[in-house]
């Protein structure tokens, strides 16, 4: 693992940033697979600064999310799906045949996974994984627990998760969600986590530098390119 701490949100940010615009210099078709939640919106932002700079371009990229909420549709606003519209599929100016984001509302949730998995083994598997992390050790949706050879699947969302999750319309977050799963994770070439915002136990789980089924996180240990972009706790959020 290689860790960078981040001095604030800008330079996590501009850091992640560096690690992506790398990989698409080295292959600009390249796969990535991106998050939600609050820490990447300053890596999303600062993206679209470069792009609109000229500095970088995304069209030949493709684009998956890693998880989505079960029985949500992406025309939803609080979708997963529609965050990475607004955040990154737009601002970033993506070639809309490049994008394949999970449809929470799929009739045959498991049929989805499939087709997810698929999607991403068509373009070649994910080149990088560009991960957040839970309060409660979770990656994507891989609650604690998971085993590390599951695939894409359907995931029970512990409470924690559901609480985070819930949105200013008060909303409550359903019960489950679609994900990729730890061996698809673990299978991309290269695996990015982005670290912010108070998660003590999650964050002292992963510096412990032991597997640990119950804190999905340290099963990224086992991957041989990791890099790490953590700001401090005690910095402001992005
Ligand atoms: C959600 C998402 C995760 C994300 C996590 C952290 O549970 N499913 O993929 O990494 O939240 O969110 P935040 O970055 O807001 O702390």
């Amino acid at each position: 693992m290689r860790l960078i701490a981040a001095r604030d949100a800008h330079e996590l940010a501009r850091l992640g940033a560096d690690v992506i615009a790398a990989q698409l210099a080295r292959e600009p078709r390249s796969l990535l697979a991106l998050p939600t939640g609050r820490t990447p919106l300053g890596l999303y932002e600062e993206l679209a600064r470069r792009v609109r700079a000229g500095a970088l371009s995304l069209r030949a990229a493709r684009i998956v999310n890693l998880d989505e909420f079960l029985g949500i549709p992406p025309g939803d606003a609080a979708s997963y799906a529609a965050f990475i519209q607004r955040h990154v599929v737009a601002p970033l100016g993506l070639t809309a045949e490049h994008v394949r984001l999970w449809r929470g509302d799929a009739a045959d949730p498991l049929a989805e996974t499939r087709a997810l998995e698929a999607q991403i083994a068509a373009w070649g598997g994910i080149d990088l994984a560009i991960l957040g992390l839970g309060a409660n050790g979770h990656v994507a949706f891989n609650e604690p627990g998971t085993p590390r050879h599951r695939r894409a699947h359907v995931a029970r969302l512990a409470d924690s998760t559901r609480a985070a999750a819930q949105g200013p319309d008060g909303r409550p977050a359903p019960l489950e969600g679609l994900t990729l799963g730890l061996a698809d994770l673990l299978e991309a070439r290269r695996l990015l986590l982005l670290i912010a915002g108070a998660k003590p136990e999650a964050r002292a789980a992963l510096h412990r530098g032991i597997e640990d089924p119950q804190w999905p996180v340290t099963r990224l240990l086992g991957h041989p390119d990791l890099t790490v972009i953590e700001l401090d706790a005690r910095a402001a959020s992005p």
